[in-house]
């Protein structure tokens, strides 16, 4: 018998790409590989890379940069570069970088097997379709392995948006939801495997329309699987939550009380000009109704500043939608020019103006975010725990309202969702007292 081959994959960007990752770790499984978590140890090398931005485009020219060492040691190492970079660069990577042997786009990964064994033959492969083969069907069915107690499940991709700053629809291509029944197998067989939280992914994960009942639909069938516990989903635009949605936040035990929707803009101006397609006044009033359904849910954003052509004016319009809503969570981000979008053509603000702002914003939430963390001290909440903490003794976990929760609990709570007296807050993460 040979040696299984080493596989090295290195994961940017969203959670998308983390389950996307897996997937690919596992197509490669059947061409006889095992995933190593030491690059220097690797018989291939998968960088799944990012291009919402230009730092993380960019990160991946450097890291292959790195690489070449390696290849110097190894000529019989392969890297592949996957995920977005590949789709919106591929050709120019294999130009610009010649110790790349395979760019395989995030829709053509079920691909992998024949083009490692073409890529073994001494060729290079480069696939970035959009292939009518629905990734999702030919890939096999997961292995039964034990697994982590919470796993992402991609069910939803592509995105038809356009907003005028943004590369996805280019990078992962039109909307495609998996029809529910597939997405139920896979969700079965995670909670088979030791799975008791699942976040259903997908860029507008709430357009899914797999289901006749849309997401709400689906999330109400997973909510029978017996053994699944949680169920979360991930990312979702505001014009996409729709009643039924909403109230599966109000009656769904199983659905829990965190929401990432991402506004990006307190100003109308702002927000017609990225193409968002609805007012500050209406994300307001969907928050409202978000909050009758479940009033203790904890609310979460996205953020640009320093967008083409925004004011101070603008940008106070933004606090002030921040100073409105009270974000549990958010992550924010200076504009970046990506070619081929909308915005990439008109003129930039400067940095310094987007530094200052990207400052105060990220001040206003980080003191939202402590506040909120702040109120859980003397709260019981429910935490699944994960893994061990660095104190010993110590796991940590994720409450309902996603805090990671670190409390002295015995090795035989990981997979368990238990009562946790909450007793501090840090920066990060809060501290409690698990309740016999
Ligand atoms: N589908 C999700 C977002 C995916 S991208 C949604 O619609 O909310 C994740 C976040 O990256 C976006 O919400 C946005 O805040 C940020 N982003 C996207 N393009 C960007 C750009 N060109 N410059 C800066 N931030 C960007
Ligand atoms: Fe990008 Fe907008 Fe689509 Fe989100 S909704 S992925 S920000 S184009
Ligand atoms: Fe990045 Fe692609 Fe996700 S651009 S954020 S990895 S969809």
């Amino acid at each position: 018998m040979t040696a299984p081959r080493k596989l090295f994959v290195k994961t940017y960007g969203c959670q998308m790409n983390v389950y996307d990752s897996e997937r690919m770790t596992e197509a490669l499984g059947g061409e006889g590989y095992v995933a190593t978590d030491k690059a220097d140890d690797a018989d291939m090398i998968l960088l799944n890379t990012c291009h919402i931005r230009e730092k993380a485009a960019e990160k991946v020219y450097s890291e292959l940069g790195r690489l070449r060492a390696l290849k110097d040691i190894n000529p019989d190492l392969k890297i592949g570069v996957a995920g977005c970079v590949a789709q919106a660069e591929g050709e120019e990577i294999m130009r610009r970088a010649p110790l790349v042997d395979l760019v395989v786009g995030p829709q053509s990964y079920h691909r992998l097997p024949a083009m490692d064994r073409a890529v073994r033959a001494g060729e290079r492969a480069l696939d970035t379709d959009f292939p009518l083969d629905d990734k999702f069907d030919t890939l096999t069915d997961r292995p039964k392995a034990r697994r982590a107690p919470a796993a992402f499940l991609t069910v939803q991709e592509g995105c038809d948006k356009f907003c005028a700053f943004c590369v996805v629809p280019y990078t992962r291509g039109a909307e495609v939801s998996r029809p529910a029944d597939r997405v139920l197998r896979e969700a079965r067989d995670l909670v088979e495997a030791g799975v008791v939280e699942i976040t259903l992914l997908g860029q507008n994960v709430n357009a899914y329309h797999g289901h006749d009942g849309g997401l709400a639909g689906l999330i109400r069938d997973l909510a029978k699987i017996d053994g699944l516990e949680r169920i979360r989903f991930t990312t979702s635009h505001p014009n996409d939550m729709d009643d039924a949605l909403i109230a599966a936040h109000g009656d769904c035990e199983k659905l829990m009380p965190y929401l990432h929707l991402p506004v990006q803009s307190g100003s109308d101006r702002m927000l017609k000009a990225m193409n968002r397609k609805h007012t500050a006044e209406q994300y307001l009033k969907l928050v409202e109704r978000i909050r009758a359904a479940r009033p203790d849910l904890l609310l979460s954003s996205d953020f640009i500043v320093g967008f083409p052509g925004e004011t101070d004016a603008d940008f106070e319009a933004t606090m002030d939608l921040i100073r409105a809503v009270e974000f549990g969570q958010a992550y924010s981000f200076k504009y970046s020019t990506r070619p081929g979008t909308p915005a990439a053509e008109k003129p930039q603000l400067p940095e310094g103006v987007m530094a200052e702002r990207l400052a105060r914003l990220q001040a206003l939430l980080t003191q939202q975010q402590h506040a909120i963390q702040d109120g859980m001290v003397g709260r019981t909440v429910k935490v699944l725990f994960e893994k061990p903490g660095r104190i010993a003794g110590q796991m940590i976990g994720k409450s309902d309202y996603l805090h990671a929760v670190h409390a002295v609990a015995p090795a035989a709570a990981v997979g368990q969702v238990l009562p946790v007296r909450i007793t501090s807050a840090g920066p990060n993460s809060l501290g409690g007292e698990l309740i016999a």
